[in-house]
């Protein structure tokens, strides 16, 4: 019997299984290295930056510890976010995302055509209205809205600010771990996120009666760069590399980041390192809370593998893309889902 909605009931073949045999785990790195360390230790760097590569190549997922993040500003935020989502739904609504404000709260999104067991709140990292906009090219939609701010609590602003910050810190040493890993420079991709456009994402999954026909977020993979989540210590992330028939859930980790590597690396590495695949489940007992940051370049930002890597044996596999114009196609792409009529991300 169907207890669910059909919006949120998944394809036979996409439901989870919540297999009982223990799953290899995703590599686990830490990166005292780089933030425990006064003097760097060029050695140890090597290490890590091999293991970086390795687990991009193999896995296109990880997890970090000792990477510098205070662990009480992170559980201020997970605290702060549990308050917002707590409030009334009219509350809530106070500051939805709608036609004109691509980021703020909802409850309906749908993925690859079905619709995720979630809700959610978004938030830019540079405000919208400060971001310098290309002029033959900029949506008028783009410039009449500002990052909501929630009302409450009231210091919830201020600390997703103060976290933001941490945020690009780690995500900036990780790119230069990657491009070391790569053959090229450290500071390679710097000059792609000037005007980034990454932003913060605070994902609740409520319980659900179903959770073997549902999920929380379907599968799909990250189309910026890089992706740092938060998860909770419940756990409901699972990934599935191409090699893999099955899908491996990713242990919760206290304090540990999960790293995923986005399409733009995989372009930009010309497919050495791929996007994988993940979604999240859902279960009867427990809500769950994640908070991802998507680490993402400027609009202007052109995208395409990078060219110490092409050559007769390894030509580019990719034709070059402008960042903006691959999002303004897929928040199209979702505003046309979000009427119910379609979506393909
Ligand atoms: C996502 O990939 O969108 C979120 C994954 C999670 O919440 O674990
Ligand atoms: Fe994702």
């Amino acid at each position: 019997m169907v207890e669910v909605d059909p919006a949120f009931v998944q394809e036979q073949e996409h439901r989870p299984k919540f297999s009982i045999i223990e799953a290899k785990g995703i590599p686990e790195i830490d990166l005292s290295p780089i933030f425990h360390h006064d003097v760097p230790n060029p050695s140890a760097i090597d290490a890590l930056v091999k293991e970086i590569g390795s687990a991009c190549k193999e896995w296109g997922f990880f997890q970090v510890t000792n990477h510098g993040v205070p662990l009480s500003l992170r559980q201020r935020l997970e605290e702060a976010s549990r308050l917002f989502f707590a409030q009334s739904l009219e509350e809530k609504k106070k500051v939805a995302r709608d036609e004109i404000n691509p980021t703020g709260y909802y409850d309906t999104e749908h993925t690859k055509n079905v619709r995720d067991w979630k809700e959610v709140f978004d938030l830019l990292v540079k405000d919208p209205t400060l971001v310098p906009l290309n002029s033959d090219e900029h949506d008028d939609r783009v410039i009449q809205w500002s990052n909501p701010s929630p009302q409450y609590p009231s210091h919830f602003r201020a600390l997703i600010e103060e976290y933001i910050k941490e945020m690009e810190k780690l995500a900036f040493k990780l790119l230069e771990l990657i491009a070391l890993s790569l053959g090229v420079e450290a500071k390679r991709f710097e000059e792609f996120f000037k005007d980034q456009t990454s932003f913060i994402r605070f994902n609740r999954y409520p319980p659900c009666p179903s959770p073997h026909l549902a999920l929380g977020v379907g599968r799909h993979k990250d189309a910026g760069a890089l992706t740092i989540l938060a998860q909770d210590d419940v756990g409901g992330l699972e990934v599935k590399r191409k090699t893999d028939q099955e899908w491996v859930p990713v242990k919760p980790t206290q304090d540990a980041y999960i790293i995923n590597v986005c399409d733009i690396i995989q372009v930009w590495s010309n497919d050495a390192y791929e996007s994988v695949e993940h979604r999240a489940t859902v279960n009867t007992e427990k809500e769950r809370f994640s908070i991802p940051f998507f680490f993402n370049p400027g609009h202007d930002a052109e995208i395409k593998p990078l060219e110490e890597l092409i050559n007769k044996q390894n030509p580019s596999k990719y034709m070059p893309y402008k960042w903006g114009e691959a999002l303004a196609l897929m928040e199209a792409m979702k505003e046309v889902a979000s009427r119910g009529i379609n979506n393909v991300i």
